[in-house]
This record gives structure tokens, sequence and C-alpha cells, in this order.
């Protein structure tokens, strides 16, 4: 696996975005996606159990790249370093979280959805921005067009919010996408529900898509 874990995220181009509410299901979910070929996961801090379950992560399975979503505040930059996310993601820029996780070395991709958000974050120096909310924002064309003053910097994008299975392959056959993220592979009631064999399918369902359209 590369050393980087944001260019791992662009290699294998699938990021599962999880609302876990339960620590105890962290072991079965990051199993069950490492099984369908997803070693990765941004766990959001929308859920009481986020930081437990990196924490977990970290330190029952350290080679699952655990990383954290959803970071709104300083206290969740400091979280992440507490509980060990490997990489973090942001639905927004904000340049006090950014100036944060630089400061304490945490690779880090802010959000953006317009050309004024990504002159902030290009200048800030990201070359790796999520694309928020991507499907309402108005899809690959609407990223297309807000990105091309860009592309000369080299920026890539995490599209996620209204992505599925059946929209990904829109977005991966673009050049400037680094990968897809969604909620839909794991899903808060597929662990509530015990269906971690369904988390498995749905990891590898991804991973075959995102395989085959960039062969
Ligand atoms: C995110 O936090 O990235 C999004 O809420 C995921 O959106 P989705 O539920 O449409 O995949």
């Amino acid at each position: 696996m590369a050393a980087n874990p944001l260019e791992t995220i662009e290699k294998i181009g699938v990021v599962p975005v999880i609302a876990i509410e339960n620590p105890a299901h962290a072991l079965a979910l990051a199993d069950a996606l490492a099984e369908g070929g997803l070693p990765i996961a941004e766990i959001t801090f929308r859920t009481k159990a986020a930081a437990e379950v990196l924490a977990i992560l970290k330190d029952k399975r350290p080679d699952f790249l655990a990383g954290a979503g959803t970071v709104l505040d300083l206290e969740s930059v400091r979280a992440c370093k507490d509980n060990g996310a490997k990489f973090a993601l942001s639905p927004g820029f904000d340049p006090q979280i950014t100036a944060a996780a630089r400061d304490i070395g945490l690779p880090f991709a802010p959000g953006i959805m317009t050309p004024t958000d990504l002159t902030l974050a290009t200048r800030a120096g990201f070359r790796l921005c999520k694309f928020f909310p991507a499907g309402i924002a108005g899809g690959p064309k609407a990223l297309e067009g807000i990105a091309a003053p860009f592309n000369h910097l080299g920026v890539h994008f995490i599209p996620t919010g209204g992505v599925s299975l059946e929209t990904m392959g829109d977005w991966l056959k673009h050049r400037f996408i680094a990968a897809v993220g969604g909620t839909w592979i794991a899903r808060p009631e597929d662990m509530r529900e015990g269906k971690f064999a369904e988390i498995t399918a749905k990891a590898k369902a991804a991973v075959e898509r995102a395989r085959a359209i960039r062969a």
C-alpha cells in the first residue's frame, strides 16, 4: 500500500463514508470492508462513537486506513490526533482547521463547492479536495466547469454527497477525480442490523466498478 493515505485513496478510487453508532461494531465494519477490497473508511464525527472507533481501529487494525470525516472544528482535529486518524476530510474549507491539521501532520482534504472555496483551498496549498454536496451541486458537469480554471494546478477531487454505485462511474471516468465517497456502502442500519456480509458485497461491487471504469 502507498505510504501516503491520500494516495491510497486515489489508488482505490472509493471512500466509504461511515456514521457508526456503536463502537462494538468497529472491528466487524473494518473487517467487512477490507474483505470487500476496501481497507479504508472515513469515520465521520457525526456520531458520539467516532473517536472511540478510530482509537479501536488504530489499536486493533493498524493496517486498516481509518480516517476522519465531518471535521468541522478544532476539537475534531484534536480528536483525530488523540485517536490516530490517518487522514481527515471536511465538507467545507476553514483555514484554521486546515492549519491545525497541517500542524499535526494530518493528511487533509478540505471540502469545496464553488470557485471561491477552491481559490481559498488551493491558495492554502491543497491539491486534493472533497466536492460536496456533489449531486445537488450539479454533478460531474458542474465540477468540470468549476475546476477548469484550476486544472493547471493539478487539483483532484473526491465527490461526495449523492454518489452511488450507479453514478460513481460518471465521476471516475474524469481524470480530475481522485475517488468517490459515499454512505451507500455501509449504512448505520446495516451495522445496527448486523448486515456485515452485505457491506462486504457492496464494497466489492464498488471496488470492481472503480477498476472497470479506470481500466
Ligand atoms: C458526506 O458526508 O460525505 C455525505 O453526507 C455523504 O453523502 P451520501 O449519504 O449521499 O453518500
